[in-house]
């Protein structure tokens, strides 16, 4: 083993007993002399000593730059600090260059326009806020808002989330990291698992029941544990306030009526380390309301009674959903879609008619036909309307 690689194992070992930065004392360092057999680590305390008795454990980037430094590359070259100055363009690289400096985009996420906190809302927040590393499972139906339940506790407590949407493919390369090539150089790129870890953010797992078993990876981390990333050997260790959240339409056991094609079975050890799981259902009326007002207001159309009238059609679809006489449910973002719909149309059941041929012929007649019984004021065409386009209207310049 070269002397770099002896004295970063000796870091790793340091690392994952202390934080990065504090300050460790002689008896430590015997200590972990002692546990790994070496002999004493001169080039650590001359280099790093910060008092009587007393040294301060550097970052992986610190010790780069010490290994990197005139006087130890004067030593192993033997050659004068004045010629390495001349040369210092054809410095070996070290580690604190084989990492990529990541282009860390804006992490505390937007705040969304029209937003209603209910339901698991509050317990969620209040789990990000204590800062106490807390895996949560939130399970439920497609679009009743889990992604934005987790993405708006995190805007009005300004933390930072990292959000991956992990699908089969999803590998510890995508998660913890793996070699890029940037400018012709292969370099090192920290995942947004282990980015997240060192900056004690939220990350959110979303979609995790379309993952395979190759997020097994993630174990140590669910565990609260830091990683040590073999390929550029370096530990990473959580700061305060990371914590996982993850959000399925399943509970990971797969989708036995077949609703969410490409969920998978999820390892029971992987469930097993996540202390609570969220059961989120649609909102109620009067909660959807409020959130289809808000969606009026934000795209610009405002019509109180269609509104009602749309959340009441939800809520009969959803009945007949539980009680197995319909097959399809409309979900809060497909409500949302409506109104976006009606807001650019301006008409109701051009906008339902739009939004629910997505479904099949019986399906789709069903809640057309369900929405005029809910809104005695809409008719619902017999026929596909072919409507002729007045040769001035298609003209119309874009
Ligand atoms: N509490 C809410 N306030 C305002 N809008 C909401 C709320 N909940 C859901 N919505 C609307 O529903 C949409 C879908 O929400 P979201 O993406 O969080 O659903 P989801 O449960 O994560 O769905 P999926 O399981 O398909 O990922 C949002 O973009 C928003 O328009
Ligand atoms: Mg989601």
């Amino acid at each position: 083993m070269k002397l770099t690689e002896k004295r970063q194992e000796f870091l790793n070992h340091v690392y994952s007993k202390f934080e990065v930065g504090s300050e460790i004392s002689k008896s430590d360092v015997d200590s972990v002399m002692s546990e790994m057999g070496i002999a004493h680590p001169y080039w650590f305390t001359d280099n790093f000593r910060t008092g009587r008795s007393l040294y301060k454990i550097p970052s992986l980037d610190e010790f780069a730059m010490e290994e990197g430094s005139s006087s130890s590359i004067c030593e192993t070259h033997k050659i004068s600090p004045a010629i390495l100055a001349e040369k210092a363009s054809e410095i070996p690289e070290t580690a604190a260059n084989l990492m990529m400096v990541t282009d860390v985009e804006k992490m505390i996420p937007d705040k969304f326009d029209g937003f209603v906190p209910w339901g698991h809302f509050k317990d969620i927040k209040n789990i990000i806020k204590s800062k106490i590393f807390y895996p949560i499972f939130v399970t439920g139906l497609s679009g009743n808002g889990k992604t934005l339940n987790v993405s708006q506790a995190c805007a009005e407590l300004n933390r930072e989330c990292v959000r991956v949407n992990v699908t089969i493919e999803t590998d510890e390369d995508d998660l913890i990291g793996g070699f890029r090539l940037v400018n012709g150089e292969t370099k090192f790129n920290l995942g947004p698992v282990a980015q997240a870890m060192e900056k004690g953010a939220v990350l959110l797992l979303d979609e995790i029941d379309l993952a395979s078993n190759k997020i097994m990876c993630l174990q140590p981390v669910l565990e609260g544990n830091g990683i040590y990333i073999k390929k550029i050997n370096r530990y990473i260790k959580p700061a305060k306030g990371f914590t996982v959240i993850a959000t399925a339409n399943t509970k990971g056991k797969g989708s036995d009526d077949g609703r969410f094609i490409g969920t998978n079975i999820l390892n029971e050890a992987f469930l097993e380390r996540f202390p609570v799981t969220m059961e989120q259902p649609y909102p109620a009326t009067a909660t959807e309301k409020k959130i289809v007002l808000g969606s009026m207001e934000k795209y610009g159309k405002v019509d109180e009674k269609f509104a009602t009238k749309l959340v009441t059609w939800a809520e009969v679809i959803r009945k007949s959903f539980y009680d197995g006489a319909v097959d399809e449910l409309i979900s809060t973002r497909r409500l949302d879609h409506i109104v976006k719909a009606f807001a650019i149309f301006g008409d109701r059941m051009k906008a339902i008619e739009l939004c629910v041929n997505r479904f099949d012929e019986d399906t789709k007649a069903s809640f057309m036909d369900l929405y005029s019984k809910v809104d005695e004021d809409v008719v619902v065409p017999s026929e596909p309307t072919e409507e002729t386009i007045s040769e001035e209207e298609s003209n119309i310049p874009f």
